[in-house]
């Protein structure tokens, strides 16, 4: 395997910190660079296992910063970039819009313009380069429930259970049109669209996956699984969103990462590949397995925890059904989901439980405290 020079953008992170893990230990000759300003969903903690390793290195940087990070392209002699590094939260979204259009559109941008100027100014310019955006399916909009009750879905059920049911018969394939809805989304797909110009402007080697919702260990916990699975350890209240009826599409945060080393090895330039497995639950089904799997590993009484559940105002604009279609990726790449969701959600649950000093740090807001003394002056 030929030395590479990647940087990670937002490997602190959920995903990123897996992907950055997952490459760390599977490339040792590559040099791994985790970029990532460590805001408050940032968290170094995630990566523990490899942070001393000789083919990683940490560096704190806004993607918004053009000049730091065209520096960083010379001195490191970046050759790919995989970027994650976004504000991910719809609800935060809804109350500061701004934020979300200066770090996943103006961020994106900086990157993608110093990208060009350090590659352009190469003998080989784009010569085994590669620009890879990682996004999501919240840009396509929302899918109708039109069979609210479920149907046997038309398709192979790689990651899901017997008898899992799909909520409707339209799916998001990568030629579903964009319509996003949040400003989450709306930041989300002007990003792409972003991406995909310099390929069509300069030529630049770029790839975008879209995924559905991720689950697994490190994420942060405003997301509803692990603060759901908190909440329950702690005995608070539930926020069920509306009645709770939505339907997301659950798919394991290291499969997820599987497929971005996939697709940044072998993916084709310019393409887009949807990843998910196809594995729709409606909110309220996906609480009531929660409840049951915490109440089951804590020892309590089953339903003990059903009383937790509280009906609150539905977010704005709450998109009602997320399904992708992943048949392109497992098809072209093959590329599967490994877990089935039963065995996803018990791992889940599990390690938040079994991490409690992970999540105190966070909801105690100490991780902040050590992280800017530890990287204040670097
Ligand atoms: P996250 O919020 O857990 O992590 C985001 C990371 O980006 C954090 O480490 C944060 O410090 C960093 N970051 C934020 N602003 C930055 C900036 N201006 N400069 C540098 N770093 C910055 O997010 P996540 O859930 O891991 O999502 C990662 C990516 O995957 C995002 O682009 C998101 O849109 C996409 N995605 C997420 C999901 C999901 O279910 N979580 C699904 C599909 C796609
Ligand atoms: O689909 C991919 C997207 O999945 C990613 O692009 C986003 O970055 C990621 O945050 C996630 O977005 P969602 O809005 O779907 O995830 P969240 O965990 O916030 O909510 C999942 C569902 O649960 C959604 O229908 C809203 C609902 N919910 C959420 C929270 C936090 C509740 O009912 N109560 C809650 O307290």
């Amino acid at each position: 395997m030929a030395k590479r020079n990647i940087v990670i953008t937002g490997g602190a992170g959920f995903i990123g910190s897996h992907v950055v893990r997952l490459m760390v230990n599977k490339y040792p000759d590559y040099n791994i660079i985790n970029l990532d300003k460590l805001t408050y969903a940032g968290n170094l903690a995630n990566l523990k296992d490899v942070e001393s390793k000789p083919n990683y290195k940490f560096v704190k940087m806004d993607i918004c910063d053009f000049e730091a990070f065209y520096q960083l392209m010379q001195d490191e002699k970046v050759d790919g970039i995989i970027h994650l590094a976004a504000e991910s939260h719809v609800d935060r979204s809804i109350k500061d819009p701004f934020t979300f259009a200066r770090t996943n559109v103006m961020g994106t941008l900086s990157l993608l313009q110093a990208a060009k100027l350090y590659w352009e100014s190469l003998p080989e310019k784009y010569e085994g380069k590669r620009f890879y955006h990682i996004s999501t399916d919240e840009v396509y909009g929302a899918l109708q429930m039109n069979h609210p009750e479920g149907i046997e879905p038309p398709f192979k059920t790689v990651a899901s259970s017997e008898g899992h049911k799909a909520y409707g018969d339209e799916f998001f394939y990568e030629t579903t049109k964009y319509n996003p809805h949040s400003p989450y989304s709306a930041a989300k797909a002007s990003s792409d669209h972003f991406v995909r110009a310099y390929h069509d402007t300069y030529g630049m080697p770029t790839i975008v996956t879209n995924c559905s919702n991720n689950y697994g260990p490190y994420q942060f916990p405003e997301k509803l699984i692990p603060l759901f699975i908190n909440n329950i350890r702690h005995r608070k209240p539930l926020p069920v969103y509306g009645k709770g009826e939505n339907v997301r599409d659950w798919l394991y945060v290291e499969d997820h990462a599987r497929a971005i080393d996939l697709i940044f090895h072998e993916g084709k330039t310019a393409e887009t590949y949807n990843i998910g497995g196809f594995n729709e639950w409606k909110n309220i089904d996906l609480i009531k397995v929660m409840i049951k799997t915490v109440d089951r590993i804590l020892g309590n009484p089953e339903g003990h925890s059903l009383d937790l559940i509280t009906y609150v105002t539905d977010r704005l604009g709450h998109d009602a059904r997320y399904a992708i279609d992943s048949t392109k990726l497992q098809k072209e790449l093959g590329w599967e989901p490994s877990l089935q969701f039963e065995e996803g959600i018990e791992k889940t649950v599990r390690w938040y439980l079994e991490n409690q000093e992970w999540m105190d740090n966070i909801t105690s807001g100490e991780y902040e405290k050590y992280y800017d003394s530890m990287y204040n002056n670097r």
